[in-house]
């Protein structure tokens, strides 16, 4: 959007902008200052720095970049709330966010108002590559929504009282509450019979195109589209669920070292992990909405790379590759799914599509695609200088905010991490 085009696309920038900017005030809108300044562990962040840090985004990136005359809400504040992006200078160190008690919660929120009114006052006004920051801006803001509905679940999962983020929700209730008979342990053989029932989609073979399309937005990583070579598989057509992963545990499978990669096997050795993350006993699991029953039939969540490898041998099968999930699901509608809308307890729920409930592993490292170039300037931070000893996720999750996702996102964490809503989609090579 170049000055001086439509008044009407500036609006619409502007409404979403706003939008999006409710949106982390309403979600975090349940929590006491108490709450959102704890920090559980160094890779989660406390709800009020992702309320700070999104709003120092804009006004490093847009106001004060951008904005004649502009002034810092307070100058103290940008070592505090900038991530990881050395072109800013200095900055607090990242396991230490949670020693923050003030500024306060509502000082936090002030300095959200101060902002929002300078964009939207800027809007009109800011020149073509200021737009893009804005976009820029809105997709980084979507996806600290995501982290801090994440890092709340990791806070809270904390507290031996169990609390919930919201209390009496519909859409955190299973639809099916599991019977301990159901919750308990299957025979080996369901297993080989569950997978056997499961959907298989012929994959695509030979030469595909994947990385996002020339129109619209995609983050730089996803860039250049390119052609990518397939070999025959199959790809499943739903997520793992729970009760596929209980006949896991019941199997011996975190138990049973030639399932395990040799790091994931000093992982499982090193954390003593014996079951998903919030797993509290065999039929219950601590959610945004507290403890509540394992639905056997939801996709099984807070699953690291490696469990998500260990249970795909198991299985019988494997991870995707990110070109073959891309392949398979390009057409498929990224607004459709059980993503987030509004503030809630989201859990992962039975019967959703490719986009929602959790983002799946494949077996792809988060490199770069042939002939990517980062973003000018200090936003080129933002993907391509994490490329390194992560692995590619796609889809979405229950807790990214609809409009977020798309074929081409390359989501990315460390193979350990399992504190996001990461799931389990099989492929099989035919
Ligand atoms: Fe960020």
């Amino acid at each position: 959007m170049a000055r001086g085009d439509s008044a009407s696309d500036c609006a619409a920038l502007g409404t979403r902008l706003a939008a999006t900017r409710q949106l982390t005030l309403d979600l975090a809108a349940p929590l006491s200052d108490a709450d959102a300044t704890i920090q559980p562990n160094p890779d989660a962040s406390p709800a009020k720095w992702h309320l700070a840090h999104t709003s120092w985004f804009f006004e490093t990136f847009i106001l004060r970049d951008h904005v004649p005359g502009y002034r810092l809400h307070d100058e103290r504040w940008p070592y505090l709330f900038n991530s990881y992006y050395e072109g800013e200078g200095e900055r607090h160190a990242r396991p230490r966010r949670g020693m923050l008690s003030r500024p306060s919660l509502d000082e936090i929120r002030d300095w959200r108002r101060a902002v929002d009114a300078a964009l939207q006052r800027a809007l009109p006004g800011l020149p073509a590559a200021a737009l893009k920051l804005v976009e820029l801006g809105i997709q980084h803001e979507q996806q600290h929504q995501e982290l801090l509905l994440t890092d709340i679940l990791a806070t809270l999962a904390e507290n031996p009282l169990e609390p919930a983020y919201i209390r009496h929700c519909e859409e955190a209730k299973p639809t099916r509450q599991s019977s301990s008979a159901e919750a308990g342990l299957l025979p080996p053989d369901r297993v080989r019979g569950r997978n056997d029932e499961m959907e298989w989609i012929e994959g695509k073979e030979g030469l595909v195109e994947i990385g996002a399309m020339s129109d619209g937005f995609a983050f730089d990583c996803e860039r250049p589209r390119h052609q990518a070579l397939l070999h025959p598989h199959r790809i499943a057509g739903r997520c793992v669920t729970n009760g596929e992963w209980q006949e896991f545990v019941a199997d011996g499978g975190y138990r049973t070292p030639a399932l395990w990669l040799s790091d994931g096997c000093d992982w499982l050795g090193r954390e003593g992990v014996r079951s998903p993350l919030y797993w509290r006993d065999e039929g219950h699991h601590f959610t945004l909405a507290g403890r509540q029953p394992i639905d056997p039939d939801a996709p099984v969540d807070h699953v690291s790379y490696y469990e998500a490898d260990a249970f795909a041998r198991w299985a019988g099968a494997r991870l995707p590759t990110e070109a073959e999930w891309e392949a398979a699901f390009a057409s498929a509608d990224p607004r459709q799914g059980h993503q987030l809308d509004r503030a809630a307890p989201v859990l992962p729920r039975p019967g959703g599509g490719p986009f929602g409930d959790v983002w799946q592993w494949t077996q792809s490292a988060y490199l770069p695609f042939p002939g990517f170039r980062p973003e000018e300037g200090t936003v080129g931070e933002y993907n391509g200088k994490f490329m390194s000893g992560q692995m590619v996720l796609k889809g979405a999750s229950c807790a990214t905010p609809r409009g977020h996702s798309r074929p081409s996102y390359r989501n990315f964490f460390p193979p350990a991490a399992r504190w996001q809503f990461t799931g389990v989609r099989l492929a099989q090579d035919a």
